[in-house]
């Protein structure tokens, strides 16, 4: 396995540069991971990226979560983070290549995850391990023509390395590409960033 560059942030500085005045994405994705959990009230849930585990305590409710990163020292803040919490089980994985060995998913969460891998492999293990008639959340970030991908802060600069791994995805292309693994679009939704970025949540449902 290639040294994915994100190994290299630590957590602490991911949370300040997620968090920082006009980046406000971690409040923007706690409140919209919030809102998926809500509008599908899932048994099983799975969680793509799930960093340092922001939103967890929205999922005091489900049965069973599966919180995924390719990233061991997230994955060890969210278990001092939510040690309480016996319903979840955190996996460590490269979901480019390690198999997911999780099934009967009733909503699969991504959200600013697509962008570190390739979407063919991604709605391929996301329809395997989805139930019949699952959701698959999806959230994705569109900047503005002419800026960076990665927004700027006083902690960015460890982040300048994702950027030659960082793909922005299209919602269009994002969509058609969950077709062609046979999953349904069935809604889409904006919200807008206080640096000009907005992020897109797409949900794609697997036929029964
Ligand atoms: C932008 S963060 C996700 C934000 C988070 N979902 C939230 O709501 O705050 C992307 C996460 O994906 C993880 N990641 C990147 N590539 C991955 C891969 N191939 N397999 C598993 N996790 C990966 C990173 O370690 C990181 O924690």
């Amino acid at each position: 396995m290639t040294l994915n560059p994100r190994l290299s942030i630590p957590g602490a500085i991911y949370d300040s540069h997620m968090a920082a005045v006009g980046v406000k994405q971690l409040q923007a994705l706690n409140q919209i991971m919030q809102k998926q959990i809500r509008d599908y009230s899932p048994h099983r849930l799975a969680i793509c990226g799930v960093a340092t585990g922001n939103g967890l305590e929205h999922t005091r409710d489900v049965g069973k979560v599966y919180g995924i990163d390719i990233n061991p020292e997230y994955l060890e803040i969210c278990r001092h983070r939510f040690d309480h919490m016996r319903n979840i089980t955190f996996l460590l994985k490269d979901m480019s290549t390690d198999p997911l060995e999780i099934t009967a998913i009733d909503l699969v969460i991504a959200n600013l995850f697509v962008e570190y891998i390739d979407l063919a492999v991604f709605f391929d293990k996301i329809g395997a391990c989805l139930k019949p008639n699952g959701t698959a959340s999806i959230v994705i970030q569109k900047n503005p023509e002419k800026t960076a991908a990665i927004s700027a802060s006083q902690f960015s600069k460890p982040f300048e390395a994702l950027t030659p791994i960082i793909q922005e995805r299209n919602e269009f292309v994002t969509r058609r590409a969950a077709e062609e693994h046979g999953l349904i679009p069935v809604n889409s939704e904006y919200f807008g960033l206080p640096n000009g970025k907005s992020l897109i949540r797409i949900d794609v449902n697997k036929p029964r």
